[in-house]
């Protein structure tokens, strides 16, 4: 399939962005869709920097199919779709179920709608190892997402696999991200989270640039090495780059829905990332040990076989990578703010 423009809805996003950079960089054209209600045009400029290429950005709501339409109106040649626009937030999404419900499937099909009336049979989508709930092991079945954010992504999985079987011409590959951290190294775009972050990586970073009083660790008890919980902590440079072999994939894809794991395999504790941060970046971090956080899964990581074996593609940035980026980029936010 020659890749020459693709759709990235949810572009100026944090993922979005950095897979928007990784597009370009592959001489892929992306165009954004994003109604900027969780980032800033800011990003779009920083790609635009990065690649040193203008990028085509609209800013609407995808729940929007008119607005969609123009689009595809606009650029026929656009032959794939990238899809990241959702909310995202764990404890959001169970403070506030009805807004990722609505929000999270109207934009998915709104989407498949305008897809199918231009024909375009190319989806990649932005899912969640949150779509495993508690997982004893992974990989297993879906058991109950532990939140409305994991529901959504469990549904709009179910969506696209039924979708598949009514339109035997759509292919979808669903990526499903353990935890993005990191920045790009240049250190012109990365996470922007609205108001305290509820994400363990930029809080760590807003307390050692001393924007937080205090990282808390929210617990230490759990049934493992050293009592925090384990993650599986992937550089969002290396998730950007699996979206672009992705797309490449999508023709020769042995089933027409696959969904995906990304992450690196290995887990790694929170506790232990906090002092690895406090290594790498040499700077003091205040922090404690607290109680748990209400719905924490104990331990998360991923089996990335099927990625290797589908995508020919493996992490290469380490944890360290990740925290040094991420550091350099909340030293460019804190230094811009001034
Ligand atoms: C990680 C660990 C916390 C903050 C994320 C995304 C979600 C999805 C899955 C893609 C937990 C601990 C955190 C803090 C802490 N990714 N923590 N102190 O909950 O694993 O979910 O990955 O879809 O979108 O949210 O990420 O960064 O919130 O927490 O101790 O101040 O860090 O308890 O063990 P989580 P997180």
């Amino acid at each position: 399939m020659a890749l020459h423009k693709v759709l990235v809805t949810g572009g100026a996003g944090f993922i979005g962005v950095h897979t928007v950079v990784e597009l370009a960089q592959a001489g892929i054209e992306p165009v954004i869709v994003d109604n900027l209600s969780r980032s800033t045009v800011g990003l779009v400029k920083g790609a635009e920097k990065i690649t040193g290429k203008k990028i085509v950005f609209y800013q609407f709501d995808c729940t929007d199919p008119a607005q969609l339409r123009e689009v595809f109106r606009e650029h026929p040649d656009i032959n794939s779709v990238i899809h990241f626009a959702a909310y995202k937030s764990v404890n959001e999404s169970v403070q506030n179920p009805l807004l990722y419900y609505k929000n999270n499937i109207d934009t998915l099909l709104s989407l498949l709608l305008v897809m199918k009336e231009y024909a375009i049979t190319n989806l990649i989508f932005s899912s969640s190892c949150t779509v495993y709930g508690q997982p004893d092991e992974i990989p297993v079945p879906f058991k109950r997402a532990e939140s409305a954010y994991g529901a959504t992504k469990q549904m709009c999985e179910r969506i696209l696999e039924d979708e598949v079987r009514a339109w035997s011409a759509l292919r979808v590959i669903s990526l499903r991200y353990f935890n993005p951290i990191g920045a790009h190294p240049s250190g012109l775009i990365g996470e922007l989270p609205i108001g305290i972050p509820s994400n363990l990586v930029p809080f760590i970073t807003q307390t050692a640039i001393g924007k937080r009083e205090n990282l808390t660790v929210f617990g230490a008890d759990y049934s493992t090495p050293d009592g925090s919980c384990l993650r599986d902590f992937i550089h969002v440079v290396d998730l950007a780059k699996a979206h672009v072999s992705a797309l490449a994939k999508l023709d020769g894809l042995p089933n027409h829905f696959e969904a995906i794991n990304l992450g690196t395999g290995v887990p790694v504790s929170v506790l232990n990332l906090v002092k690895t941060f406090i290594q790498v970046t040499g700077t003091s971090l205040n922090y404690s040990i607290g109680p748990r956080r209400e719905g924490d899964i104990e331990k998360v990581y991923a089996n990335v076989d099927k990625a290797f074996r589908l995508l020919h593609w493996k992490t290469q940035l380490s944890i360290e990578d990740a925290l040094r980026d991420a550091w350099n980029w909340e030293q460019k936010l804190s230094h811009a703010a001034h």
